[in-house]
């Protein structure tokens, strides 16, 4: 089978070995929808100005969803001496429509078509991550009412610090998703550009008219430079960055519910259904599902280093290097979608051991810091107040006792002015009470949160909207 592109130039036929070292339709059969809709706006296009008649541009249409819903139905065969899927299609259609189908590819180039394919397929793949963030974020706000009252210890370098509201923890991660959906957000704005009218290079000496192909794709514009846009993959790179980070994101409250999930710390029960067993060892539940969102970030990170790499020194404009940016774009949100699909359901099935915690919440003086701002509203200087907390606590681990097992004479011996009521600032409890600051763990603060966090994810039953 001659590929379409194989002009009247060539004598030889391709090497079969150069067929299969260039081919893409292994990677690239997966834009067979987008470049079928970009095919027929660009064929109604091409009736409007008059370069093709409208029953010809009819016959396309009908005849590329006819194509469309047979590979859909897997009764389409591939080639790889017919290259990547733009050449299937095209090859098919002039198969089946001859002459007319030959019009198709008048006034554009497969590299304003790929790069067109790419950006509506990026384009829907940005808002299904959307949508996968948005369940996710919601599993996180519905926890927020089942682990009301939960106190956990936060960390800083990993040591124990302070104690924060389990809430608080869960909205943490739905600030860190919300600026994933707002990069989402803003690189989709630099996606949704047309590039076909581009054609090869240097645009066409054909009379197109590329706002109207642009608006039928739903683009909000066309892009403004020929040479620049057949090269353009800026929209790859930021795509395959946002992946990246949104990786990172789950690969860091995987790491920390892997940790959560140890009998070491005994903080959480992960859901049976998201956990394997070990083939040797009877006893094992292990977090698997955990371990491979952490895991799979690895392979996100690389498919953006591969596409870094790929584009770094290519002069303008179209070359052939830019095949090679499917694979790993394609990776990159296969893996991100794939760890979402189970992120969400594995932060609604989990469940915190409450009792467990609580019991061991009296260990790590927590309460420290509330203590040392109590000595502080009392008039203290910050300095000398973190002193004096500071041999208050050496003295309390020497005799291996809590803050609040100290006797008054202890604090009065700190700072003769104490009294009583220093008490009531000390246990978890009362030092989470205590916080006031906007954005703090003060329970007042996270409910305001929760409920604003309700509000922007339309969870009126517990579902997104
Ligand atoms: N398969 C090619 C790609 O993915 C399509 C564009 C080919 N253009 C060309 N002039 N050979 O980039």
């Amino acid at each position: 089978m001659t590929s379409p592109s194989r002009s009247g130039v060539f004598q030889q036929a391709t090497d079969r070995r150069v067929e299969r070292f260039t081919e893409s339709i292994s990677f690239d059969r997966r834009l067979y929808a987008h470049d079928i809709a970009a095919s027929i706006a660009h064929a109604q296009m091409l009736a409007t100005v008059g370069l093709i008649s409208e029953a010809e541009a009819r016959l396309i249409e009908a005849t590329l969803q006819a194509i469309g819903q047979e590979i859909e139905g897997g009764q389409f065969e591939y080639h790889v001496e017919l290259e990547d899927i733009h050449m299937h299609l095209e090859k098919e259609l002039v198969g089946r429509l001859g002459d007319v189908g030959r019009k198709l590819h008048t006034g554009r180039s497969r590299n304003d078509q790929v790069a067109t394919d790419l950006r509506l397929w990026v384009r829907d793949a940005l808002d299904r991550v959307d949508g996968r963030l948005l369940q996710l974020q919601a599993a996180f706000v519905n926890r927020c009412d089942r682990d009301a009252g939960v106190v956990l210890p936060a960390y800083t370098h990993l040591q124990r610090a302070q104690p924060v509201l389990a809430a608080h923890y869960w909205l943490a991660y739905c600030e860190k998703f919300e600026r994933d959906r707002s990069r989402l957000a803003d690189c989709r704005k630099r996606v949704n550009v047309c590039s076909l009218g581009a054609a090869a290079v240097a645009g066409t000496s054909l009379p197109i008219d590329r706002d109207d192909v642009a608006r039928r794709l739903g683009f909000a514009g066309v892009a403004a430079n020929s040479l620049d846009v057949s090269s353009d993959r800026d929209f790859v790179l930021e795509a395959a960055f946002v992946l990246t980070l949104i990786a990172e994101h789950l690969s860091t409250w995987a790491e920390e519910w892997i940790l959560w999930s140890t009998v070491e710390f005994n903080f959480l029960q992960l859901p049976q259904e998201f956990c394997t067993g070990s083939s040797i060892m009877p006893q094992k539940i292990n977090p698997d599902v955990l371990e491979l969102t952490r895991g799979k970030t690895a392979r996100v990170v690389g498919d953006l280093q591969t596409l870094l790499v790929l584009v770094k020194g290519l002069p303008l404009a179209y070359n052939r290097d830019l095949q090679e940016d499917k694979p790993a774009l394609f990776d990159a949100f296969d893996t991100v979608e794939a760890c979402l699909e189970l992120a969400a359901p594995l932060v609604a099935g989990a469940e915190l051991k409450g009792e467990a915690i609580a019991q061991r919440l009296d260990r790590g003086y927590l309460d420290a810091t509330t203590l040392m701002e109590y000595l502080i509203r009392r008039g203290l200087p910050q300095r000398t107040a973190h002193h004096l907390v500071g041999s208050l606590v050496a003295r309390a681990m020497q005799q291996g006792v809590r803050l609040s097992d100290l006797p008054l004479e202890d604090f009065r011996a700190a700072d003769a002015t104490l009294d009583e009521h220093v008490f009531g600032v000390l246990g978890v409890d009362n030092a989470v009470r205590a916080f006031v600051s906007c954005g703090s763990t003060a329970p007042q603060e996270v409910a305001r949160q929760v409920a604003s966090w309700r509000i922007k994810l339309g969870l009126c039953d517990g579902e997104p909207r």
